[in-house]
């Protein structure tokens, strides 16, 4: 067993890094503070390939291993969560459902455009009734002969209003289950398709996250990814990638909460000494760094089954319950170890703890995840 990073994962790592201190942390906390969408950001991110990282490089992307996405999320994510969802988003979810299920056609149309940043994608499972669970879908597809008539409303979506494309999951044949569901590709400037106002949000505030309205919608059906009824599996499938980048991205929201907490803890003195070398600190320290490395590994582990063409499925959905959890643990020790100064804005521990929260909820809250674990260890 071989623990070591290569060459190309720890350049990957360090441009990740570099990019996150440099252009992200400036303005991270007025993002947040007035939910500004980090326009010029994602334009550099999709300039630097962290956009499709995972894609062919004959589709315009990376044709990197899921382990470099893993690193780079933990990276972005230290500093800014609101641009790693983004990534994420666009990588593991559109890109990744694009390239394994699409037509060729499809991917000429959309992926390159995706996949460089040029445009960026949405995934759109969520409804007012349909979260956790998805075979509930509200949203009706229509067979209509040669296209789709698409009408319902999907909630909480994830580049709401600066996606060009998005993934719909719909209903085609309620009476079938999930076996009646369709994925459709709808372009957002489709006559009936309206996005509602944006989300005021605890965190991720720098993310736009909407609601979408489908009234009337034709949607061609070249537009369907998959065949006839394929929609709840690909989303699933999709899904369980997905997990392993927001596995990722709380345990960059931890490790970013730990490292600022661990600079802190050297300079700030009470008691006549460093506050790290009261027990009291340094054993909270000790905890963090420990649930941030069993963390790190079972995201890597769950990236490397991928990598290998292995089941995945269960390994993400564990990597993302317990880094999810570490995150919000982490990040509330690290502004309990900041003290006053972690309940202000400027010393960034109160943003990631917000921040944290999200990652037990999107792409299958806690509960999910363990639903999909138990399922694993009965088969
Ligand atoms: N891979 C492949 N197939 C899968 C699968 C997977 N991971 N999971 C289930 N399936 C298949 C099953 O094998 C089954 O197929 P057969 O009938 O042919 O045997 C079929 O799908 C139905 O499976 P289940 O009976 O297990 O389905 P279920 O209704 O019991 O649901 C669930 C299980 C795990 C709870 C699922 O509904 C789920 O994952 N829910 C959470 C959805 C979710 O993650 N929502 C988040 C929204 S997206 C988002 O947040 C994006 C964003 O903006 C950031």
């Amino acid at each position: 067993m071989l623990f070591d990073l290569t060459e190309e994962h720890l350049m990957i790592q360090k441009a990740a890094r570099d990019f996150a201190n440099d252009v992200l942390k400036p303005g991270v906390i007025e993002r947040d503070e007035h939910q500004k969408f980090p326009a010029e950001e994602i334009k550099q991110m999709g300039e630097l390939g962290f956009l499709g990282m995972m894609v062919d490089p004959k589709y315009g992307g990376g044709g990197m291993d899921s382990i470099s996405y893993v690193l780079a999320m933990e990276e972005i994510s230290k500093v800014d969560a609101s641009c790693s969802v983004v990534m994420s988003v666009n990588n593991s979810l559109v890109c990744w459902g694009l390239e394994t299920f699409g037509t060729e056609e499809q991917k000429q149309k959309y992926l390159t455009r995706l996949a460089t940043g040029e445009i960026i994608g949405a995934f759109c499972l969520s409804e007012p009734e349909a979260g956790s669970d998805a075979t509930s879908q509200r949203t009706t597809a229509i067979d209509m002969g040669d296209h789709y008539l698409v009408n319902g409303t999907k909630n909480w979506i994830t580049n709401g209003s600066t996606a060009s494309v998005y993934l719909v999951i719909t209903q085609t044949y309620p009476e079938k289950g999930h076996k009646g569901i369709n994925a459709l590709i709808i372009e957002k400037d489709t006559p009936g398709f309206v996005v509602g106002p944006k989300e005021n949000k605890l965190g991720i505030r720098g993310s736009d996250t909407h609601s979408l309205m489908f009234t009337d919608v034709k949607v061609p059906k070249e537009n369907r990814i998959g065949e006839d009824g394929f929609g709840f599996k690909f989303a699933m499938q999709t899904l369980s990638g997905g997990r392993i980048g927001i596995a990722a991205q709380a345990l960059g929201i931890a490790s970013g909460a730990f490292e600022l907490a661990l600079a802190y803890s050297k300079e700030r003195k009470a008691f006549g000494k460093t506050i790290n070398q009261h027990q009291a600190i340094a054993f909270k320290l000790a905890d963090m760094a420990t649930e941030i490395e069993a963390a790190r590994l079972l995201c890597l582990k769950a990236a490397w089954l991928k990598d290998q063409h292995l089941d995945y499925v269960s390994a993400g959905a564990m990597a993302k319950v317990f880094a999810s959890e570490v995150a919000m643990k982490t990040t509330v020790e690290a502004v309990q170890i900041h003290g006053g100064y972690g309940f202000v804005k400027e010393y960034h521990v109160e943003r990631l703890m917000r921040d944290a929260k999200i990652t037990q909820i999107y792409e299958g809250t806690s509960e999910v995840q363990r639903i999909v674990i138990s399922r694993g260890l009965l088969q």
